[in-house]
């Protein structure tokens, strides 16, 4: 029996797998995002904890024996966060987010040091982690000056399982500090953003152990002393391991919070410039890329709360076929966006509003923007040499079969919908915890059934082109003003 361990944006969830990947027992627990500023996205370490606590105990109480079974577990988790200890262990602050702009301008900084792209093979990107050390020595001077360890959320977890210091190369990938092609840490790097190697933890692939339970961990949780704590990674390289997506060719798109558009790569082949990500994989000699939209199922969660409403109820106005583009066009930067712009600036807008705009249209206009916006991801992965002939659909939003349809219409690409899609990610990294214990990579890395495949409307493939046209022409006007 292993545990996958997604550690997310919004809440933590726990699968229970057999020997043979098959899930049998889930559970969750939820915690929020704190913004007290403008721009700023922070969670306590301690909810994280906290979360761990009560899955572990819901799982122990509903499915005993499994539990009492398990032989290791391992984690999928959000990138990106800063999470700061001191020389005891403990937090210095809350965690900053992947999805917090406050270091833009040390970003912007960081991004024009010389070798900065080339050793990273990324844009140095607002929500990676680098700027976010830069941004507390310019602003928490005394915290910054104490800070002993920087682990990315789920060596949080496993830190707080094991007592060691690691992380693994998909997660670090996302500091800024990594020399992506090469998985080590980059010494001039880490000295571009005033961070010494001492500070890092240390580095293993996704599918290494780590350790064994601390004591008293395993007197609280009721752990077995001998089960493996296995590294993990980071979600989106983890979602690619519960769906099989680790060779050339294969590919995801993930309505999640942040949207992505994923690709697996068998070597490394930066391309900074499209803003598209290069990060390791969860597992040794493959890379991967992405292009990654800050606000996909955020884009719902703001308008349900916007219209008083729930993104549940909102996604019912919309029918499950499409018959056109909306009049209304939506831009989903309301965090910023990354890829292919890499502004943390811009906002989001809807154009073409009418007196005759309904609900409905406003939700089918926050769709397709986001649609749109992936098709502008599709386009910069492209320019890297990333072919993809259809995309496995994954993540909260693809519960809404409207925007599954519009999606693939605009992507004029075939999304398939794996069966039991809501387990990428913990699915991900429970078959890691199985790959340490000695699982063959093929058959434990299995693509998913498919439950459905989505074709695009072809009668409706040229309208939605010239609706992708209209939104593209949009960030130009609307950054001018
Ligand atoms: C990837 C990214 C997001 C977060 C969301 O670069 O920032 O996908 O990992 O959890």
């Amino acid at each position: 029996m292993y545990l996958g361990l997604d550690l997310g944006t919004s809440g933590l969830k726990g699968l229970l797998v057999s020997h043979d990947g098959t899930p049998v027992g889930e559970a969750s627990a939820h915690y929020g995002v704190q913004q007290p500023h403008a721009g700023w996205s922070e969670q306590d370490p301690k909810v994280w904890v906290d979360a761990l606590s009560q899955v572990l105990k819901n799982l122990r109480i509903d499915h005993a024996a499994e539990f009492a079974a398990l032989r290791g577990l391992s984690f999928s988790g959000q990138m990106h966060g800063a999470v700061c200890l001191d020389d005891t262990g403990t937090p210095l602050r809350p965690c900053i987010l992947w999805n917090d702009t406050r270091s833009a301008q040390q970003a912007a900084e960081l991004d024009r040091m010389q070798g900065q792209r080339d050793i990273s093979g990324n844009i140095t990107f607002p929500g990676f982690t680098a700027p976010k050390l830069r941004w507390m020595q310019d602003n928490e001077p005394d915290l910054f000056a104490m800070v002993h360890k920087v682990l990315l959320p789920k060596d949080y977890l496993s830190f707080h399982l094991t007592g060691r210091y690691v992380t693994d190369m998909s997660d670090a990938a996302g500091t800024s500090w990594l020399d992506v092609g090469a998985r080590r840490w980059s010494k001039a790097l880490l000295a571009a953003g005033n961070m010494r190697l001492d500070q890092m933890p240390d580095l293993v692939e996704g599918c290494d152990v780590i350790g064994t339970p601390l004591p008293q961990i395993c007197a609280e949780y009721g752990l077995s002393p001998t089960v493996q704590v296995v590294a993990g990674g980071a979600d989106n390289a983890v979602a690619a391991c519960g769906t099989g997506t680790v060779s050339q060719g294969q590919g995801f798109v993930s309505l999640g919070t942040s949207g992505v558009l994923l690709a697996a790569r068998d070597s490394y082949a930066p391309d900074a410039a499209t803003a598209v990500h290069t990060f390791c994989h969860a597992i040794p000699d493959r890379w991967y890329q992405m292009g990654v939209i800050l606000s996909a199922t955020d884009s719902m969660n703001w308008l349900a709360r916007t219209l008083n409403s729930t993104p549940e109820q909102l996604a019912e106005l919309v029918v499950r076929d499409i018959s056109g583009p909306s009049h209304i066009t939506f831009l989903p930067y309301l965090s910023g966006e990354r890829t292919p712009h890499n502004d943390a600036d811009i906002g989001g807008a809807f154009i073409g509003l009418r007196a005759h705009s309904t609900p409905a249209d406003m939700t089918q206009a926050v769709m397709e923007g986001v649609g749109y916006a992936l098709r502008d991801c599709l386009n910069a992965l492209r320019k890297t040499g990333a072919d993809l002939e259809q995309l496995l659909a994954i993540g909260g939003g693809t519960k809404s079969a409207f925007w599954l349809n519009s999606i693939a219409t605009i992507l004029n690409l075939d999304l398939v919908l794996p069966d039991k899609g809501g387990f990428g990610g913990a699915l991900g990294a429970a078959r890691l915890a199985m790959l340490a214990d000695g699982a063959d990579i093929k058959s434990a890395l299995a693509r998913p059934k498919i439950q459905e495949t989505i074709k695009p409307t072809d009668a409706l493939i040229s309208a939605y082109d010239t609706g992708y046209q209209r939104f593209a022409k949009l960030y130009p006007s609307i950054k001018e003003l």
